[in-house]
Order: structure tokens, then C-alpha cells, then sequence
């Protein structure tokens, strides 16, 4: 049970945390595949949300002059999707250093191959080659990213496929320190200990005579269900690739990208039936159409009732009816900067509370205190 603010006593609700490095204002492809999903369980979980700007670092720390927009920008995008500080904790996370001091604690324990095996670790270093990411920080990024997870000692950690391993590490070091620090001697190890016999301590060490009392749970992983969103070229959306459409795209930019986008490459003059399984452009209209319009789109398209352009004119209806309440919020969050430092304050500020508790523990089963 907690205690509400107004004095109540509620059930409390499982844990969730997790969170996004700050790349600036967020495409459609950023919010389908977390934001979406983080502002549904607000309402069934108690969540921590959090701006990952040390993660930034471990692969911009070369150039720091747009970060503070970033992380502003995705602040908006967040609160503008509909993540509500009274249901949730929003926070950033250099804001709250405890994230920093149980980094460096797992960072003594954790073997160097835990983290030289992470795929994500050769995976990025190719595809950044532009960047030297032959860094500490960056070998550390998953270790970081298991304190983040540990701190809260959430049931579930909500992420997207890419990020399963880097649970999965924080598995593992959970373990690890339950087993170093947490391990309960048996009757038969404290009689051992007594008699002074390093032999028969050893022995019944070894035996696997200990009980973890395990203070850092084990998350598990909440599998984001996130349809693959294509850009404009057909390709993943992704920012590198600069086929994105904005959460807080205008109107207008928005059907005029639409247009540009690529189509089933066989249709090529009105009359030519196309093909939505091997269309991008269909690839959105399941993700943000009615079941009934999708039915249309497959009629008209493969029968040569409908052209691609107003195919498109209809995909931009249905995009626009999703993102523009979130718009109108944006705009509304935009012209008051100070309501947003104040949520991200307070938010840190709960975040802390939690964090400082876990530390406190931690530190009494490494033996800081
Ligand atoms: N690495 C995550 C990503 O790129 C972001 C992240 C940092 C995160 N710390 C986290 C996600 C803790 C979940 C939990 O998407
Ligand atoms: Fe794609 Fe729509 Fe054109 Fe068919 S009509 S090819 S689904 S854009």
C-alpha cells in the first residue's frame, strides 16, 4: 500500500521505468515505438519516464552546443503526447546523480566481456564510423543503462527489440550483486566460520550454500509491440536517414512530404493497379487508418480506382487526426517554459527520493556505509 497526496491508502501499482536519449524533436517512428505505449501505461503501472542525456554523451561528446535543445525539445514531445506528471515521473537523468554514483559501483564487478558481447556495442561503432567511439563511456553504455534500470527496482522495463539485450544485461548484474553482496551464510557456513577452519568454510561455500536475499529484484522486459514505420524513402524511419515526418510537423509540410513519398515502384501511370503489400505508403495506412479505410486503399489500389496522390491526401487525414491534439498541447506547453521546468524539476526531484533509498541500501550491502 502507499499513501496518496491526499492522505488515501491505494494498492500500489507494479513498476515500470524507462527511458530516451534526447535526439531532438521526435518523428513518428520515435513515438509509435515507445511514447505511444509509455502514455497507455501510465494509467496501469507506477512509471518513471526519463531523458537519457548521459546516454547522449556517450556518443556526442564531441559537440554538447545542441543538447540542452534537445532534451527540451523532447521534454515537449513527451508531455505533449500525453504523458501527465500526476500520473507519472518525468525526469531527466543527469538530474538525479545517484544514476552516475551506482555506475561507477557496478562498474567494479561487471566483467569486461558482459559488456564487449553486447551486439549493440560492434553494431553502433559500424554504423557511427564517422564518430571515435572507441570510448569507456560507450563500452559502459548498457552498464549505465542497468544502474538507470536498478535505481527504481521496476517490474518491468518497456523497450523495443533493439534494447532486449541491454535487459538482459541488467539481469545479469543484478544477479551478480545480489550474489557478492546479498548472500545470506547458512548454518552450516557460520558453524564453519566459528571453528576457524578456512577448509570446511570453503567447502561449504562452495557447495552453493548461500541465500541471495537478492535486494536488487531482476526486471523483466516489456516488449514494446512497435509496427515498423517506414519514411519517405521506404526505409526504416530514422533520423540518419532523413526520411522523417515529425511528431510536430506542420500541416503542410506533412501532406507536401507525403507526396514525395515512394509507392509500389509497378504503378507508375493512374491506370497501372498497385500493390499495398509492397507499399510503403500502405505500411502507415495500417498503422494510422480505420480498418474500413485500409479496405478502400486496397480496393481502389488494386483495381486502379483510386491514384496514389489521393491515396496519400488520405494517409495525411489520418496522421493529422492522431498527431493534432498533441500539436495543440505542444503549442500550449511552448508558450509557458516555465510550467515544463517545473514538471521536469519536480519530477527529478521524486526521482531522487527513490534513487537516494536504493543507494542507501546498496551502499550498506557493499559495506560504504
Ligand atoms: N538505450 C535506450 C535507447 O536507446 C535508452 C535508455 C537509457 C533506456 N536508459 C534506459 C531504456 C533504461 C530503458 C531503460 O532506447
Ligand atoms: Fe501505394 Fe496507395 Fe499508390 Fe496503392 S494507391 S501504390 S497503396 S500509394
Amino acid at each position: 500500500m502507499t499513501e496518496n497526496t491526499n492522505g488515501t491508502l491505494t494498492p500500489s501499482r507494479p513498476r515500470v521505468l524507462s527511458g530516451m536519449r534526447p535526439t531532438g524533436r521526435l518523428h513518428l517512428g520515435n513515438y509509435m515505438g515507445a511514447l505511444y505505449n509509455w502514455v497507455r501505461l501510465q494509467h496501469e503501472y507506477d512509471c518513471y519516464f526519463f531523458i537519457a542525456d548521459y546516454h547522449a554523451l556517450t556518443t556526442n561528446y564531441a559537440n554538447t552546443a545542441g543538447l540542452k535543445e534537445d532534451i527540451r525539445e523532447v521534454a515537449l514531445d513527451f508531455l505533449s503526447s500525453g504523458l501527465d506528471p500526476e500520473q507519472c515521473t518525468i525526469f531527466i537523468q543527469s538530474h538525479v546523480p545517484q544514476h552516475a554514483e551506482l555506475f561507477t559501483l557496478f562498474s567494479m564487478f561487471t566483467p569486461l566481456p558482459w559488456l564487449e558481447r553486447v551486439p549493440t556495442y560492434k553494431d553502433q561503432q559500424e554504423q557511427l564510423r564517422e564518430k571515435d567511439l572507441n570510448t569507456y563511456g560507450f563500452l559502459g553504455y548498457p552498464l549505465l543503462q542497468s544502474a538507470d534500470i536498478l535505481l527504481y527496482q521496476p517490474d518491468f522495463v518497456p523497450v523495443g527489440q533493439d534494447q532486449v539485450a541491454h535487459v538482459e544485461l541488467t539481469r545479469e548484474v543484478a544477479r551478480r550483486f545480489n550474489a557478492f553482496y546479498c548472500s545470506q551464510p547458512t548454518p552450516a557456513i557460520e558453524r564453519a566460520r566459528k571453528d576457524h577452519s578456512d577448509k570446511e568454510i570453503i567447502t561449504a561455500e562452495l557447495s552453493a550454500n548461500t541465500v541471495a536475499l537478492g535486494i536488487l529484484p531482476e526486471p523483466k522486459v516489456l516488449l514494446t509491440p512497435s509496427p515498423k514505420l517506414p519514411g519517405l524513402d521506404g526505409r526504416k524511419m530514422s533520423k540518419s536517414y532523413d526520411n522523417t515526418i515529425m511528431l510536430s510537423e506542420p500541416e503542410a509540410d506533412l501532406r507536401a512530404k507525403l507526396k514525395t513519398m515512394v509507392t509500389d515502384p509497378a504503378r507508375i501511370r493512374r491506370t497501372d493497379v498497385g500493390n499495398p503489400d509492397i507499399c510503403p505508403v500502405f505500411d502507415l495506412h495500417k498503422v494510422f487508418s480505420t480498418e474500413e479505410k485500409q479496405l478502400e486503399v486496397r480496393e481502389g489500389c488494386t483495381t486502379a480506382g483510386i491514384g496514389c496522390i489521393q491515396c496519400k491526401g488520405w494517409l495525411a487525414d489520418a496522421i493529422v487526426s492522431e498527431i493534432a491534439p498533441i500539436q495543440e498541447r505542444r503549442r500550449a506547453l511552448e508558450a509557458d517554459p516555465g510550467q515544463v521546468d517545473a514538471i521536469l524539476w519536480d519530477g527529478s526531484a521524486r526521482a531522487r527520493q527513490r534513487a537516494i533509498q536504493t543507494l542507501q541500501h546498496v551502499r550498506q550491502a557493499i559495506g560504504l556505509e
